[in-house]
């Protein structure tokens, strides 16, 4: 079932809710000051979805030169699959005030919910880096979502190449 939910600015005071539903979430979880550190970026967009005044979800997302970075999405286990991420993620898209504006991520190659959710959104695999994740050598998938790959294309994705699932 798909629902939309509330969204709003996240704030610090928020923070202890999201790190309650990170540490739910994640084996290794972002740390307060990881938060906190992108929560101050004024460039940021960062993302609070509510179930009444509680806080089920939240996205993370910065600027890096011309490019949104989504740094962490998560959504709390009693509260998935009702579209919450969806809405996090359609949010984020409407507040970035570009004309064409290119988002890029990393998700680990076995996140098969997170992928499709991803892929959903028209992000589309572009290559991996081996090894990405320190606790279990797991390979990142980096995703693209551009105005090229919302047509099917990747021409305007750097370094772009095929991935080759399950090698
Ligand atoms: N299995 C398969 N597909 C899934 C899925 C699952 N467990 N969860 C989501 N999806 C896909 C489906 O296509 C789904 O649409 P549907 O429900 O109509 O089939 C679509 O994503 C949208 O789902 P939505 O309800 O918006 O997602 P959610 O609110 O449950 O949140 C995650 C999805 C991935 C953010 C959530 O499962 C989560 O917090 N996971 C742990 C953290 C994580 O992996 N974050 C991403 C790190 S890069």
């Amino acid at each position: 079932m798909s629902t939309t939910h509330p969204l709003r600015r996240l704030t610090y005071a928020d923070l202890p809710r999201v790190m309650t539903i990170e540490r739910r979430t994640f084996g290794t979880p972002w740390s307060l000051a990881m938060f906190v550190l992108e929560v101050s970026k004024p460039t940021g967009i960062h993302l609070a979805a509510l179930v009444g005044d509680r806080i089920v979800g939240y996205v993370i997302c910065s600027r890096y030169d011309t490019v949104w970075h989504v740094m962490n999405v998560a959504v709390d286990p009693d509260a998935r699959r009702m579209g919450v991420a969806t809405t996090l993620l359609e949010g984020l898209l409407e507040r970035i005030q570009e004309p064409e504006p290119r988002l890029t991520l990393e998700v680990r190659r076995s996140n098969a919910p997170a992928i499709a959710l991803y892929e959903r959104l028209g992000f589309r695999a572009a290559g991996l880096r081996r090894r990405y994740y320190q606790d279990n050598g797991e390979d990142a998938l980096i995703m693209w979502r551009t105005p090229a790959t919302l047509e099917g294309r990747m021409d305007d994705v750097p370094n772009a190449g095929p991935v080759a699932f399950g090698s």
